[in-house]
């Protein structure tokens, strides 16, 4: 026998190991974001990231956002799934067969005024995408349309999630209760960053982002005179001391090394300066990084306030909004997926400007997707130093650089391209639990 079976077996690894190395990784990364600066893709992309933009529609209301991107996809002869959690678009590029690898934008603006003044500022009153949304939906079509052309040479399928509601209503939630990802075995998504440098990405393997819930609590005394007060009972005293009981939580309960929030961002009550009245409304959020961490607190808040109220004779109601604002989970990225994309986006932008961020305590709706399929959220800078400073997400005055599309379509369309190329042999699903309750 010329080989011995240690040696077959050697042989049978070695070879797999070379037929499982990605052939093309390297020509596809750096051509796609070539691709991706070519004028008539980056010209498509501005104009469809403005008509977006003059148009901003609010959670689950991303109606003629969603007819926009479907009018693409069939421009580029992508087939999708339509209705999916309301407005969101399911598409489809490659073999049509495993592996299945999903690349997400969120598509909703947020209920706010637009106070920048350029030709192509949001036509709604009181609606804008100020954290970028019509970014992502621009970058992920043009990912779709680099991809499309080069579907041959996809060893896989790439799903594009166009989702909606990720501003508080959950979508991603809503898309996976769809059953819209089945078979899918990794998704990757992205945030515009105005404080990151352009054509640099930040991310990290484990937790980089909150578990986040939301109350709000009715305080009820009995309105009367201001200048009588024993004839009332204060709701305004009774809700002033929960909040400052509120406080404690964070600062004596909870371990200082394990980062947590609690804000109260809303008191209202009382109309008058000699009117005690009825009742006060206060809400706010809570963040936490661990799920016992988050269950511990949301059970504090509801004993401080009912408790607190009640040392001052007052009633107290909380809610969690949960059935409107569901509880997001931390965001929370794949080892094995920070590996990929270290590699793809160092390839492509070059390795000094993939960037190792500080975990942070927004959330981001994509942490449902990571409850049952492996996942990674990266941030993509936008920064120019030679440009104007960029505003905050969430401000009035927030700005994209729209030099930033093509690295957002370049990155989603590499990182999924060379996922389908790496795990050509079937990866294992990952049976994920994210309806176990928070
Ligand atoms: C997932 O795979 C199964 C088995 O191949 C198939 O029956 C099912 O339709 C697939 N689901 C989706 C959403 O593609
Ligand atoms: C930053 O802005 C300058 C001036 O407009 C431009 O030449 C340069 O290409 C920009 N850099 C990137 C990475 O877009
Ligand atoms: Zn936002
Ligand atoms: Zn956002």
């Amino acid at each position: 026998m010329g080989m011995g079976f240690f040696n077959l077996i050697h042989f049978l690894i070695l070879f797999h190991l070379f037929a499982a190395t990605p052939i093309f990784s390297v020509s596809i990364s750096t051509n796609f974001l070539d691709e991706a600066k070519k004028p008539e893709v980056f010209d498509w992309m501005v104009k469809i990231r403005r008509k977006i933009h003059e148009y901003p529609e609010l959670l689950y209301e991303e109606f003629e956002t969603s007819k926009v991107i479907r009018g693409e996809l069939d421009k580029l002869g992508i087939p999708y799934r339509h209705p999916v959690a309301v407005t969101g678009v399911i598409g489809f590029i490659g073999t049509g067969n495993p592996p299945f690898v999903a690349i997400r934008a969120d598509m909703d603006a947020l209920p706010m005024q637009e106070l920048v003044e350029w030709e192509h500022k949001s036509k709604v009153p009181g609606k804008v995408h100020a954290c970028g949304h019509d970014a992502h939906v621009t970058m992920l079509l043009g990912a779709a349309k680099i991809l499309k052309e080069h579907e041959k040479e996809l060893q896989g399928t790439v799903v594009l999630v166009f989702q909606p509601a990720e501003e508080g209503g959950g979508g991603a939630k809503k898309i996976l209760d769809a059953g819209a990802l089945e078979n899918v075995t990794a998704i990757f998504g992205l945030h515009v960053s105005p404080n990151d440098p352009i054509g640099e990405v930040a991310s990290r393997s484990g937790p980089i982002m909150a578990g986040s819930g939301f109350f709000e609590a009715i305080i009820s005394g009995k309105g009367g005179h201001a200048a009588i007060p024993q004839h009332s009972i204060d709701p305004i005293l009774a809700a002033s001391n929960v909040i400052v009981s509120l406080q404690h939580l964070v600062s004596r309960e909870a371990d200082p090394l394990d980062p947590q929030v609690v804000t109260v961002a809303k008191f209202q009550g009382g109309g008058a300066f000699n009117v005690i009245p009825d009742s006060v409304t206060i809400g706010g959020t809570f963040r936490a990084f661990s799920k016992d961490s988050f269950k511990k607190l949301k059970q504090r808040i509801e004993e401080v306030i009912t408790g607190q109220a009640a040392v001052h004779r007052c009633n107290a109601v909380v809610n969690f909004q949960n059935e409107m604002k569901p509880f997001y989970p931390p965001t929370v990225n794949s080892d094995d997926l920070h590996e990929h994309f270290r590699k793809v986006a160092g390839n492509l932008l070059g390795f000094n400007k993939v960037n190792e961020m500080r975990p942070m305590m927004g959330a981001e709706d994509f942490s449902f997707y990571q409850e049952v399929i492996p996942g990674y959220f990266f941030f993509l800078g936008m920064e120019n130093v030679s440009h104007e400073r960029l505003n905050s997400l969430h401000s009035p005055y927030f700005k994209v650089n729209e030099d930033v599309l093509p690295y957002g379509a370049a990155l989603h369309a590499t990182l999924a391209a060379s996922y389908l190329q790496k795990y050509q042999q079937d990866v294992p699903m990952v049976k994920g639990k994210y309806h176990e309750e928070l």
